[in-house]
């Protein structure tokens, strides 16, 4: 398997953060804040996370790297390898499904010029199929970056496709 390296980058402020949420855990139970410790420093490096980086969040929470490893391999939202700046991610499960989301993932990939998984050459896009999003009544829906797009239309997928072009779209909250 291909070996990933990114550069890895603790700055004082991420680190303040990382001891602000440790801090809301008891004493000595500092793994109880893996996930979201992996958010935030996902976050602060392109949006995924090598085997260093990983590496690094066991050294700060005191954990073994095998522990890490296992949370962020087990959760979609945490990518492995480099992605897109713009990753659309299609919820594939029943709802969804019924309610045309299959199809609307294979018109953004046909629009992208892309396969599910890929990224497009310029490494701004990206389509990946997730399990349910819990917005079920909204479907078909898609996430991108922190955001929901909801009761999603091939129209409103160009709309939201431009918009990502002309960097006229928010990522996180
Ligand atoms: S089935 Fe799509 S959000 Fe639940």
């Amino acid at each position: 398997m291909k070996e990933y390296t990114q550069e890895i980058n603790i700055t004082d402020e991420l680190m303040s953060h990382i001891n602000e949420i440790i801090s809301h855990y008891p004493e000595g139970k500092q793994k109880s804040a893996l996930l979201p410790v992996l958010h935030i420093v996902q976050d602060a490096h392109d949006n995924w996370l090598s085997v260093g980086l990983m590496d690094k969040v066991a050294e700060i929470l005191q954990i073994t790297p095998i522990e890490v490893y296992e949370v962020a391999t087990f959760y979609s939202m945490y990518n492995l390898k480099p992605v897109s700046k713009y990753m659309l991610e299609f919820c594939r499960t029943a709802c969804c499904c019924i309610r045309g989301g299959e199809d609307l993932m294979d018109y953004t990939c046909n629009k992208l010029g892309i396969k599910p998984g890929e990224i497009t050459p310029d490494g701004m896009f990206s389509v990946v199929g997730v399990e349910c999003l819990g917005a079920c009544g909204y479907g078909p829906m898609l996430q991108l970056g922190d955001f929901y797009h909801e009761h999603m239309t091939p129209e409103k997928i160009d709309v939201l496709i431009e918009d990502c072009k002309q960097q006229n779209i928010k990522l996180h909250a």
